[in-house]
């Protein structure tokens, strides 16, 4: 064995051919799946789309590298499924452009931070993590809270969204603005059409605690409540639902 592959290696060109080989058959295993996606990637009934207003919030956590220290997928680790649920299923990014999975966790993973803490700890967790987590690195995002939303772009959001797949509706799109602001104004006549376009299900809530503008904390906060909400396919599929926490609460 030994004297193959000294041979082996004294010979340029056939080290390198080895090479080739062995890189290909690497590369095969990962990209032949791939044809198969739409096999791959289960189909659910009740998965549903981001609100104008989630879909903001999912822009700011970008902008602002939420990503460099959380990870957005469970793996199917034991102690990982006991700590923060259910392992991600692939629909459940099925329209995240870009994903967010990442594999740095500074802090938890977030795939299913949705519901587990009220609208007011997010913000006052934003606004200084150690007012609630006193032993806590993450940055203060204090700026958020006071800085207004921009609404007029939302149309062109998700128009930008549907060009790459994501099925929203010239109704939707045409309603953007107003969807935004409804889901963070509960008392407004614009908050009903939310739940008709985007489902009852839909959290409409003055989520930064203040209504007289729609904040840049308004939008990552309905963003983080609805992580692991949008179909409830995990629950539904795993293995050991009573060691899961509810997807409800
Ligand atoms: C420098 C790394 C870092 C960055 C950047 C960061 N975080 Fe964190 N985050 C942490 C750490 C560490 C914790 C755990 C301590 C705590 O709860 O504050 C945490 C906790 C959290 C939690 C609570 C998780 C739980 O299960 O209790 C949320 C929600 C959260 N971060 C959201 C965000 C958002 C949104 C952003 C971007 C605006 C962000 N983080 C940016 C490090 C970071």
């Amino acid at each position: 064995m030994s004297d193959m592959h000294g041979k082996l290696e004294r010979s340029a060109i056939g080290f390198m051919l080895a090479i080739i080989a062995a890189a290909s058959v690497g590369g095969i295993v990962e990209i032949a799946p791939l044809f198969t996606i739409d096999e791959t990637v289960e189909d659910v009934a009740d998965m549903r789309l981001y609100t104008p207003l989630e879909l903001s919030g999912r822009d700011i956590y970008v902008r602002e590298g939420c990503y460099a220290c959380h990870s957005q997928m469970i793996r199917t680790l034991r102690d990982e499924v006991e700590r923060y649920g259910p392992y991600s299923l692939a629909v459940e990014s099925q329209y995240d452009h870009p994903m967010l999975w990442g594999s740095k966790r500074t802090g938890p993973d977030l795939a299913r931070i949705g519901g587990k803490y009220s609208d007011l700890w997010h913000v006052a967790h934003l606004n200084n993590p150690r007012d609630v987590v006193p032993e806590s690195n993450m940055p203060s995002y204090r700026w958020l809270g006071t800085t207004p939303l921009k609404l007029e772009d939302l149309p062109l959001k998700l128009q930008a969204q549907r060009t790459v797949g994501v099925p929203y509706t010239e109704e939707m799109i045409t309603n953007a603005a107003a969807d935004a602001y409804g889901q963070a104004m509960p008392d407004t006549d614009q908050a009903s059409g939310v739940s008709e376009r985007y489902g009852e299900a839909t959290q409409v809530s003055a989520f930064d605690g203040v209504t007289t503008t729609v904040t840049e904390m308004d939008a990552l906060v309905a963003y983080l409540q609805v992580l692991g909400q949008l179909t409830k396919a995990a629950y539904e599929n795993t293995a050991a639902p009573e060691q899961m926490p509810d997807p409800t609460n």
